[in-house]
């Protein structure tokens, strides 16, 4: 639902390609219907995702970022989605600092069987951002300007707590 100033909400969704990426195709294919708010980037693992990954989709226009992989302990890659879990934590409490709303930034787990659940979240998260209003980061902080450089320089500290 477009709330009275007509702000719908634009959500990048970065998907694990073996768990939450089939979870959304399994949505699609039984149509359940969830807001179409979402643009699914799909990762081989939720692992992948770097975290400038996250922060150029905000910095290029995005309201919020959904970040989704397979459940604990079913990675098809060992444990990297336990990386993924220590890195969003990280990324929630940087992104706090410049501030962007804690709930702009979630984390979902799903299995390929999950079509239901997934859509669920998708339209929940779409319904927090909604309240939230948008964030306007486009034009504002440019994708250059963010810290992704420091990010990078930071790496071989972060690989080490990650
Ligand atoms: Fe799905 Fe790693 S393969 S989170």
């Amino acid at each position: 639902m477009t709330d009275k100033n007509g702000f719908e909400p634009l959500i990048i969704g970065f998907t694990c390609n073996w768990c939450s990426y089939r979870a959304a195709d399994l949505a699609g294919i039984s149509r359940v219907k969830y807001a179409p708010n979402v643009r699914l980037m799909r990762l081989m693992c939720s692992g992948r995702l770097d975290p400038s990954f996250v922060i150029k989709a905000f910095a290029g226009g995005a309201d919020g970022v959904l970040i989704s992989g397979c459940h604990p302990g079913e990675c098809h890659y060992q444990e990297q989605n336990y990386k993924t879990l220590r890195r969003v934590v990280l990324l929630s409490k940087m992104l706090e600092q410049f501030g962007i709303e804690p709930e702009r930034l979630k984390l979902v787990w799903a299995s390929a069987a999950e079509g239901i659940q997934f859509a669920a979240e998708v339209t929940a998260m779409v319904e927090e951002v909604r309240a939230l209003g948008p964030l306007n980061w486009q034009g504002i902080v440019e994708p250059s300007e963010f810290p992704v450089e420091a990010l990078a320089a930071a790496k071989p500290e972060l690989e080490a707590v990650l």
